[in-house]
């Protein structure tokens, strides 16, 4: 998705602007570009990369204040025209701008009709000629006033020629200010400005802010209003590939870290009974769990868990669909699941659910992020930057979650409630030995990335799982990838079923398993080859699958956490295999942060 930068201070901008751009690099993007006022304001952009923009650029581009954009195409093509910075008339303001304006037709007609000319087909592009209409001397007044007009969602950060300032804004899109000494940032992500600053300010929802070198004020409606500072607790390094040949690798290793580390902030003191109150006790209630693709999936397990352990029924909703199907009743609490918690359908799904009266806990792994200010309660996750652009460590994370939502209330016995946890904290090593095997499971991925058609099947807990496990591998790989509840395939896929399209079966020692016995067995009569997932001890499925990948033996409850790490490694080594850019899959973001 789109990034945005801006810098002011005593430094040359361009090199600021670029490394700053480079770090948002992960958010996937088609275009990209700077403007750097010296004395003159000099923009520059192209549909490349940051890489090959930073070549294209004129040495002597000099000036201490300038903008960036990486430009995820919506309105219009990734082209360079389309491409940010936009200019007005005069070519003395230019905007950077994330988000999508509703209402830019009629702003568009309305501006022509009024003598300007535009130059792109995004909507972004009426902002700077807006902002020209209405300045008469204060850029801030100017901007305000053009904001007004605008409907929609927007970041944006605003540069004029002559003006010792940038202007930030936001309105349902992120947008940070990192504090330097002597010098100020703007960016949509954190990880933009770690390289020179841990301290931002988040700005919330119709914040305008003035930036200068020496400080910045931050204005809602009109009046001053206090954003303190935080502390990023992230370094540059965790949001580097510390050695690892792709992030996706550098962050499925990181799990067991990722594990241990929220056994750590949950199971503390009173270990499981610390969280009463994210569910409200007694009477009749239903939850509600929603989320998009990856999220979606823990959220199905949430289900399970929830369910077995804490047994109310509980409801799983796509976030993106909630808003036109989604019914809620007095009885009901929600959950929204959230990585990047900039999700706009997510987002969405949150205001509408706050509208009813529903109240909210969001788990996300971004403190500060939108999902956090607009959620009744918050349940962060101890993942650390995900930057890969498939999801894997902040999954594990967003299990955790659920488990450590479902335990406390847990309408088990105190023994079993006891070894669960005490299951909970043998994770981490478990998930490290598959991890130390993972030459093993390259070379299933091998044979996998041969084909181009793959089915993934599971049932129960383990349903969600082959999910997950078709997502990674289509999102990074490119196979055609299809997950299924094992008994469904009888019902239609069968007919796509041959020599040519593998199954690979994830199996639990649960009461799924007769069941997932004659799944393959289906599978086998009709020649597709089966790669079986199963757990350690088990000669049956050997017997009947073609291949087997062993998983360390885990408490069922558990087990969708082993089976996603062996599926994320298949992915990962398949896309390997066919040469694919495993961080940044085609046509992919980060955080999809439009509807
Ligand atoms: C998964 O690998 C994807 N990156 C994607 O499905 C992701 O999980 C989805 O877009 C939801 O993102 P969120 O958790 O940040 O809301």
């Amino acid at each position: 998705m789109c990034g945005i930068v801006g810098y002011i201070g005593e430094r040359q901008a361009k090199p600021i602007l670029l490394n700053c751009l480079a770090r948002l690099e992960y958010r996937g993007y088609d275009s990209c570009g700077i403007a750097v006022a010296g004395g003159k304001l000099q923009v520059h952009k192209d549909a490349v990369r940051v890489g090959v923009l930073k070549e294209k650029l004129p040495r002597r581009l000099e000036g201490k204040i300038g903008i960036g954009h990486t430009r995820w195409a919506t309105h219009g093509g990734p082209t360079k025209a389309n491409a940010h910075p936009h200019c007005d008339c005069t070519g003395k303001i230019t905007v950077v701008h994330n988000g999508i304006i509703y209402n830019f037709q009629q702003l568009h007609q309305q501006l022509i009709e009024e003598g300007h000319t535009f130059t792109s087909e995004t909507d972004t592009e009426v902002i700077p000629h807006l902002i020209e209409k209405y300045f008469t001397g204060d850029l801030e007044e100017a901007v305000a006033r053009a904001l007004a007009e605008m409907e929609g969602s927007y970041a944006i950060a605003v540069l004029m020629e002559g003006r010792p300032e940038l202007i930030a804004a936001r309105k349902d899109s992120p947008l940070i200010i990192g504090i330097g000494d002597g010098e100020n940032f703007i960016a949509s992500d954190v990880p933009a400005v770690l390289d020179h600053t841990s301290r931002v300010v988040y700005l919330e929802d119709g914040d305008i802010a003035v930036v200068r070198k020496e400080g910045f004020q931050v204005k809602r409606k009109g009046k001053v209003v206090d954003r303190q500072p935080h502390q990023v607790t992230w370094s540059v390094g965790d949001a580097q590939k510390g050695g690892y040949e792709h992030f996706m690798l550098k962050e499925i290793h990181e799990q067991p870290k990722v594990i241990r580390d929220t056994i750590r902030a949950y199971l503390t003191a009173d270990e499981a009974d610390s969280n009463r109150d994210i569910f409200t006790e007694g009477g009749e209630r239903e939850i509600l769990i929603l989320a998009c693709g990856t999220s979606y999936h823990a959220a199905l397990v949430g289900k399970y868990v929830l369910e077995q352990l804490f047994r109310v029924p509980v409801r799983t909703e796509i976030a993106s669909e909630f808003g036109f199907l989604g019914q809620t009743s007095a009885r009901s609490q929600a959950v929204v699941i959230t990585q990047s918690g900039e999700t706009a359908d997510a987002l969405k799904a949150i205001k509408k659910l706050r509208s009813e009266g529903c109240p909210v806990t969001v788990i996300t792994n971004v403190i500060g992020s939108s999902a956090t200010r607009l959620a009744d309660q918050v349940l962060c996750t101890q993942a650390g930057p995900e930057i890969s652009v498939a999801a894997t460590k902040s999954y594990t994370a967003q299990l955790m979650a659920l488990y450590w939502m479902a335990l406390p209330l847990a309408r088990i016995d105190l023994r079993r409630k006891d070894s669960l946890i005490a299951e909970l904290r043998q994770l981490p090593g478990r998930v490290q030995r598959i991890l130390d095997d993972e030459e093993k499971i390259a070379q299933h991925a091998a044979q996998i990335a041969k084909y181009d058609h793959v089915f993934f099947i599971g049932r129960g807990i383990n349903y969600p799982v082959a999910l997950e496990g078709a997502l990674k591998l289509k999102e990074i790989s490119y196979i055609h990838a299809e997950g299924y509840a094992a008994g469904e395939l009888k019902h239609g896929p069968f007919a796509l079923l041959s020599s040519e399209a593998p199954v690979v079966a994830i199996v639990a020692p649960d009461n799924t398993y007769d069941a997932m016995l004659t799944s393959i067995k289906e599978v086998k009569a009709r020649n597709s080859p089966v790669l079986a997932l199963v757990e350690e001890g088990d000669e049956v499925i050997e017997e009947v699958a073609d291949s087997v990948i062993v998983v360390p033996k885990v408490e069922p409850l558990f087990s969708p956490v082993v089976n996603t790490v062996v599926l994320q490694l298949l992915a990962y080594y398949a896309a390997k295999e066919r040469g694919c850019p495993i961080d940044f899959p085609r046509n992919l973001a980060k955080s999809v942060t439009v509807e």
